[in-house]
């Protein structure tokens, strides 16, 4: 829209590289779109997916918007590379997924420099300089750990002992911290709970299927389990695989699994009893970050911390209707 010369001549060498059809130049409508430059952190979970999936829906050419997409595959470095050629190609607004919270000072230093404003999405990042950003918008992680700790002490609420295996998300993502803060922090205040194992499950199945399976044929007894707390969907997968192919029974009378994202699979394990509790985390994105770059358009200062509303699930919220409407 703004820089329409340049921006034609780079998005060009950035649809080259990135194997996109050419866009066609000289066109004065192509020339009134607002460019929108977008990394993602990759594909590593069904949220994932439906988070660029909800930004691919708004960022239309018919809505007005070029959307220079980049799949990071979950480097940090190729989050760097994109947000620079974003900067390279005068884009007119960064839109970051961040993997993890540190290391983004210089580069967000860099478009602040170039005069494109970033919004945050999903997770956020450590900054010194708050003015790096314009907005984040997503989820509230220390929230949702704590809805799923409420939720184990409602059904441990006698002092029994409480035997938890942790499977931890992208070790420095928001995601991660604030759904692990929440459980360490009752930890620390139970006296009958008991964290047995922290795994890395990096917010994948097949991670999770691997460092699950290994933990379990090293456990003594079966008996040994009580819960199993997994920072996403995808860890739940590759969890309850694990514990099926281990012998071990899930749910009510068995071992509790506790899950975060509340994807489609995840309700329907939830809803035949292998998943305990599903945590929302709402990837449905898209529509707030448009809302905010129009309010930045009309000259408006954006909300600078834009949390969205989210909810739990047992098999008692659940219906076949529910889990078929759902979007994701
Ligand atoms: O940051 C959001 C988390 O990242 C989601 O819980 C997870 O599924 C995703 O990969």
């Amino acid at each position: 829209m703004k820089r329409t010369f340049m921006v034609l001549l780079l998005v060009l060498s950035f649809c080259s590289a990135c194997g996109s059809k050419p866009i066609p130049s000289g066109d004065s409508a192509e020339e009134d779109l607002i460019v929108v430059g977008m990394s993602q952190v990759g594909a590593e979970s069904d949220w994932r997916v439906a988070n660029s999936e909800s930004m691919k829906a708004v960022f239309t050419e018919e809505n007005g918007y070029r959307l220079l997409f980049d799949d990071a595959r979950q480097q940090q470095e190729n989050q760097i590379t994109a947000i620079r050629k974003f900067i390279q190609q005068q884009v007119d607004y960064i839109v970051l997924m961040p993997i993890s919270e540190s290391g983004w000072d210089s580069v967000l230093q860099e478009a602040k420099e170039a005069g494109i404003p970033v919004i945050l999405v999903d997770r956020m990042v450590d900054v010194e300089d708050e003015s790096l950003y314009s907005a984040h918008i997503g989820s509230d992680f220390l929230r949702e750990g704590t809805a799923a700790v409420e939720w184990i002490e409602s059904v441990y609420p006698d002092g029994e002992p409480v035997r938890i295996v942790h499977i931890q998300g992208t070790l420095g993502s928001t995601a991660q911290l604030g759904r692990t803060a929440a459980l360490e922090e009752a930890v620390a205040l139970h006296e009958n709970w008991e964290l047995l194992t922290q795994l890395d499950g990096d917010f994948t199945q097949a991670k999770t299927y691997e460092v699950m399976t290994e933990y379990l044929e090293h456990l003594p007894s079966k008996e040994d389990v009580d819960v199993v707390y997994c920072e996403n969907d995808n860890i739940a997968f590759g969890a309850l695989q694990a514990l099926e192919e281990g012998g071990y029974a899930c749910g009510r009378d068995g071992v509790n699994v506790v899950t975060f994202d509340a994807t489609r699979n995840a309700l329907l394990d939830c809803l035949n009893g292998n998943i305990s509790l599903a945590v929302e985390c709402n990837p449905l994105l898209g529509p707030l970050v448009e809302e905010t770059i129009q309010a930045m358009e009309a000259g408006h200062t954006p909300e600078k911390q834009q949390y969205v509303e989210e909810r739990v699930f047992t098999a008692a919220q659940l219906t076949t209707t529910l889990i078929e409407e759902r979007e994701y």
